[in-house]
């Protein structure tokens, strides 16, 4: 007996024209496409080529139009200020970014054109990206946990016409310059953007630069508003960079089409809202859960969405959630198992939750990282109401695996996200491309095509989007994640297959760190691995192998590469322990054994490898390891 989600799944799979073409009719198009699904040039699929649309358009003036102009878009809500709560309604907001495309177009920036938006979790940065998406300018929104470097890498990348920043930060209870940042990143970087628009903010204003700096109050009270700029439905609405295998990171495009159909789909069908119903996505606008879920899905399908600067904890309390659900109306919350972790912590009993008024709250959803079985029972008891993982990746924009709550709730099996969302042709293969029996681990991949709103290719970089995602097994998306599926079809993320980890649910790159520490003068040879760690999910760990002759005690290099990381990549890398050992492990071929020595340090059976190059080689990093509290068992 097959129920919706079977029919949609089996449908998006074999008639996906059919299932994406109906889809795309909730969506305002000023042109409808020609072809929805063009496979003309393969392996580059392009979705509803022909179309023309806008994507701010769909997200605020249609629902302006449609008598909806009085309904709440967006909440700031910001316990880090004073327990500031701001509300814009649909017309607001539409007339707040209509002017900020103003401004954007007075400084020359056109269809096309790249705008980078470095800004803490303040309403403006959603009205920067929606005015680029009205007037077709291309964001690229970077995360403010980055330092300079990071930023300077994507403006290099990105070529900016303008960046839009804002004069500080806050985390929990510390007020962060970004101005610093900002122009160390424009001092180190090679492209130099042409103005920076700054919003100045009372906790700390910064100093601008005549002739560089704009503020951006006073922009906007001389600008003009600026209309919905057609474009097509595969041009890109923005650039966002994730964290690959090297320091170098991959600049993920979405385009404007199937993001807004995509999107807008999910919004119902897989997190169950209905338009007018308060989505609450607590994440940050420089993650994708950001992009797709503090802004853009939320708008397309006519929900209000919550602007939440602040943490789960410590914001005052571990009550903080609860409070802000309560205050606003929310029905489902989206946010890292890391945050959950996080309040348990401080509050194991949730007693904090009794204070307040969950009675509009019907779902959470996790992503990010597994969601372990604990902190699923945790929630579950705590809520009492269904605690949903899901499993995505900033390359797919929306979940590949989910349990679909609009379409039709399947039963929950812990420490899985469900089951492939419909468009995901999600299989698990061996080394030769060849699948696997149901419950043998192997790559988890998607059969191409893609469904809409997942990536088309990489800024400026076909031959990377090819080498890093399809040519390793032929047809297919390889997702980087390994794992299973059982016998139900509920799929099972084990581990990722590259050097990636996942801190606090933050991705980050052990490549680019070991990039930062091998530029210690001291250091000839280091290796960087993620351990596991029962609040942030995972830790980075840094080994290092000194110069011959090193005079420095070893703790004050390891003082300075952990300083490094931080100035270099950004306090997010949360890159605290390192050692020096006297040898790496490797194979015979020089590689070295990362996957081992993570094994080693969780403390998770492993084996020998038949390559290594002298097993005695495990003794010491052992030892090492040992020495920085991380025990080992060899078996
Ligand atoms: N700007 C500047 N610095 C930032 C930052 C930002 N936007 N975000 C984090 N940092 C800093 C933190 O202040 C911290 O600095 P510290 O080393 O001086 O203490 C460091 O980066 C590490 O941050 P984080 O890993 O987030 O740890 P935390 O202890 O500050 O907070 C959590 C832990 C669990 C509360 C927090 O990570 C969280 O809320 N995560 C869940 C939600 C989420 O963001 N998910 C992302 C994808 S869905
Ligand atoms: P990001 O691109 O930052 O969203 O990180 C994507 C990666 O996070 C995935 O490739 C997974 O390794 C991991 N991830 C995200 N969500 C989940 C989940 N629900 N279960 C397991 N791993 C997840």
């Amino acid at each position: 007996m097959t129920g919706p989600y079977d029919e949609a799944f089996t449908r998006s799979i074999n008639d996906p024209e059919g299932f994406w073409g109906d889809v795309a009719e909730d969506i305002d198009w000023i042109k409808k496409w020609d072809k929805v699904l063009d496979d003309s040039n393969k392996p580059f699929y392009r979705w509803f080529t022909g179309g023309v649309v806008n994507t701010c358009y769909n997200a605020l003036d249609r629902h302006v139009e449609a008598g909806h102009g009085d309904r709440l878009a967006l909440i700031y809500d910001s316990p880090v200020t004073g327990n500031t709560v701001r509300k814009y309604t649909y017309q607001e907001l539409r007339d707040e970014v209509a002017r900020f495309a103003g401004v954007l177009a007075a400084q020359g920036v056109a269809k096309g054109d790249r705008v980078i938006v470095y800004m803490p979790m303040v309403a403006e940065a959603a009205i920067a990206m929606l005015a680029c998406a009205r007037i077709g300018a291309v964001h690229s929104v970077v995360f403010g946990g980055f330092a300079a470097n990071e930023l300077a890498v994507r403006i290099n990348d990105a070529k900016p016409k303008v960046i839009v920043s804002a004069s500080c930060g806050i985390e929990g209870a510390k007020v962060i310059d970004y101005k610093p940042l900002l122009d160390g990143a424009i001092a180190l970087s090679e492209f130099k953007p042409n103005k920076a628009i700054i919003l100045q903010r009372p906790q700390a204003p910064c100093e601008l630069k005549p002739g560089f700096d704009i503020d951006w109050r006073e922009a906007m009270a001389s600008a003009q508003p600026v209309d919905c700029v057609p474009v097509a439905a595969t041009d890109p609405l923005y650039i966002l960079y994730t964290s690959g295998t090297t320091g170098e990171p991959k600049g993920v495009v979405r385009d404007n089409g199937g993001h807004l159909v995509a999107l807008n789909w999910t919004m119902k069908n897989i997190y169950n809202m209905e338009p007018g119903d308060v989505f609450w996505a607590a994440s940050d606008v420089g993650w994708v859960v950001g992009h797709s879920y503090i802004v853009y899905a939320p708008l397309f399908h006519g929900c209000t969405t919550i602007f939440y600067e602040g943490k789960p904890v410590g914001t005052p309390d571990a009550g903080a959630f609860w409070r802000v659900i309560a205050d606003h109306g929310v029905k489902a919350l989206f946010t890292a198992p890391t945050a959950f972790r996080a309040i348990k912590r401080e509050d194991p009993d949730a007693k904090l939750m009794a204070n307040y008024d969950l009675s509009k709250f019907e779902a959470l959803f996790l992503a990010g990282e597994r969601t372990d079985p604990a902190t699923l029972e945790w929630a579950q008891n705590a809520l009492k109401r269904p605690v949903i993982d899901h499993w995505w990746q900033t390359e797919t924009g929306w979940a590949i695996a989910a349990n679909c709550m609009g379409l039709e709730p399947l039963p929950v099996k812990p420490g899985s996200p469900t089951k492939p969302a419909p468009g995901w042709n999600v299989h698990v293969l061996d080394e030769n491309s060849e699948g696997i029996p149901r419950g043998d681990i192997g790559a988890i991949c998607v059969k191409l095509p893609l469904p809409p709103g997942s990536l088309p290719t990489l800024w400026n970089n076909d031959e990377r989007y090819i080498n890093s995602y399809l040519a390793e097994f032929p047809g297919y998306y390889a997702t980087a994640d390994a794992g299973y599926m059982d016998e139900e079809g509920y799929v099972y993320i084990m581990a990722r297959t590259d050097d990636v980890i996942n801190v606090a649910g933050h991705r980050l790159s052990t490549g680019g760190m070991e990039e930062v520490l091998s530029h210690h003068p001291d250091v000839a040879e280091c290796a960087v691995f993620g351990v596991a760690d029962s609040f942030k999910g995972q830790l980075p760990v840094g080994f290092l192998v000194l110069k011959a002759g090193v005079s420095k005690p070893n703790e004050e290099i390891v003082k300075d590469v952990v300083q490094m990381v931080r100035q270099q990549i950004g306090a997010v890398a949360a890159f605290k322990t390192a050692t020096v050992v006297d040898r790496l492990p490797k194979t015979r071929s020089g590689k070295i054994l990362r996957g081992t020595i993570q094994k080693i340090a969780d403390n998770e059976a492993w084996k020998m490898p038949a390559t290594i190059d002298d097993p005695a080689f495990l003794d010491e990093i052992s030892e090492a390891l040992e020495g920085i509290g991380y025990a080992m068992a060899r078996q």
